[in-house]
């Protein structure tokens, strides 16, 4: 199969890689001409382990190009994909289509006999029907059907996800869509992961309430994590025990400071939104947004606590700064609302992430460390804000020489109480 994919973000560019993977000829396609001459030269635009391997190997082979013009590979394809951005819009955190729309517009005057048009950017539910509209109305005899194929990939875990997939959601109006669908995902397929056809809205949704259940299901635990603080219970050992029940699933139930990233936030917001319009509120979901903003706010108050009630002129190293481990990603990151909260009462930030490179942007306020032990430095507390491999076994009885106080602040739960025992920190962590 040919491949047209639009948009060579997180998404459309691992997408893109892994289809040449299996073995169809893919044009990966971006209008910054800066970041297509990068990929040329291999160098990547995202931290994501393998990434680069994967893309050098299909470049190699033939199967993966680069290209800022979209006529000639949209012309050849047999399924265009719009992988493009859907940021929360601002005022009312519905989905930004504007580039969705552009891209509807572009696509239509130059596809080329009967073209799949699918969108792998996540979009609410009646955007298939709009982008179909949007061909038809710019070119009536465009021989388009237009899918919904949602991606449900982990930063940090991409390759993995797409390569592995529990299962691929395709929702389909026009049945000689399926065809070309099948023939793209045959690899999975052979190896017997289930493929859903369902209709478009239903696949769109599908995508929204996925997100929103995991998204929930974090802050679920969130919440008990709290009442396991005002108990006396632990935690990690209800999460294990509720999640040995095959009905709830052991995953997705890691208690820590809040979600964060590129989709959680964002899709939940837009799901609220989208059910508001459609005068079918979804409240769980508009309390389970309410409860994760709350909760960063709060773990800045656990932070002080945890250092006897104020932070005035204190100096904390903080360890890891990206929502989450294995990723350079920022957006939305419990670090963006913890640090200047801190600062604003009278801290001094020392931070280490080994890929947190955008914080010398987002948070010009704080002194960026080589490594974790310089973070530690000199330090009344540490933070542990991202669960980076690297953290898991530090040499603790260095941490704590090198450091002036001794509050050790687990907001990850990567350390076990008892391992911290008879070492001299006074050890805080999430619901235990
Ligand atoms: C998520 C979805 O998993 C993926 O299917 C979707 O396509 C995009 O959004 P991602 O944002 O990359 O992927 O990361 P994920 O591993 O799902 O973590 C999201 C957030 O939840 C992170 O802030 C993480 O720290 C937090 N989290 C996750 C928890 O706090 N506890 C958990 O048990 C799991």
């Amino acid at each position: 199969m040919r491949v047209a994919m639009i948009g060579t973000g997180y998404v459309g560019l691992v997408s893109g890689a892994c289809f040449a993977d299996f073995g169809h000829e893919v044009v990966c396609i971006d209008k910054d001409a800066g970041k297509i001459g990068r990929l040329e030269d291999g160098i990547m635009p995202i931290y994501e382990p393998g990434l680069d391997l994967l893309v050098a190997n299909n470049v190699k082979a033939g199967r993966l190009k680069f290209a800022t013009d979209a006529a000639a590979a949209v012309a050849a394809a047999d399924a265009v994909f719009i992988a493009v951005g859907t940021p929360s819009r601002r005022g009312d955190g519905h989905a930004d289509l504007s580039y969705v729309y552009a891209v509807a517009e572009e696509i239509a005057t130059l596809v080329d006999g009967f073209t799949v048009v699918v969108t792998k950017s996540t979009v609410p539910v009646g955007t298939g029907d709009e982008i179909e509209a949007i061909i038809k109305k710019i070119r009536p005899a465009a021989d388009v059907a237009v899918v919904s194929n949602p991606e449900f990939l982990r930063e940090g875990a991409a390759i993995n996800d797409f390569k592995r997939p529990d299962r691929v959601v395709v929702g389909i109006e026009d049945e000689r869509a399926r065809a070309v669908m099948s023939e793209l995902y045959r690899p999975l397929n052979l190896n017997e992961t289930p493929i859903l056809f369902t209709g478009r809205r239903t696949s769109e949704l599908i995508k929204y309430a996925a997100n929103a259940f995991l998204a929930m299901k974090i802050t679920f635990i969130n919440e008990m994590a709290d009442l396991c603080e005002a108990v006396g219970a632990d935690v990690q050992q209800v999460a294990r025990g509720i999640g040995l029940d095959g009905r709830i699933g052991s995953k997705f139930l890691h208690a820590g400071p809040g979600y964060g990233g590129s989709c959680f936030p964002k899709d939940t917001l837009a799901l609220v939104r989208t059910a508001a319009d459609a005068g079918s509120p979804v409240r769980l979901i508009e309390t389970t947004v309410q409860v994760n903003d709350a909760r960063k706010k709060a773990m800045a108050d656990k932070i002080v606590r945890a250092m006897g009630g104020s932070v005035e002129g204190k100096t904390i190293g903080v360890l890891g700064l990206t929502f989450k481990p294995n990723t350079d990603d920022m957006r939305d990151a419990p670090s963006l609302e913890i640090i200047p909260a801190l600062i604003a009462q009278g801290a001094k930030v020392r931070a280490f992430d080994p890929e947190g490179h955008e914080a010398r942007h987002l948070l010009p306020q704080i002194e960026l460390t080589e490594g974790p032990y310089e973070a530690c430095a000199g330090a009344d507390g540490l933070v542990i804000l991202t669960e980076w491999d690297q953290f898991r076994a530090l040499d603790l009885g260095r941490v704590k020489e090198l450091m002036n106080g001794s509050a050790l602040i687990d907001l990850r739960n990567i350390y076990r109480p008892a391992e911290l025992q008879g070492r001299g920190f006074r050890y805080t962590s999430v619901g235990r």
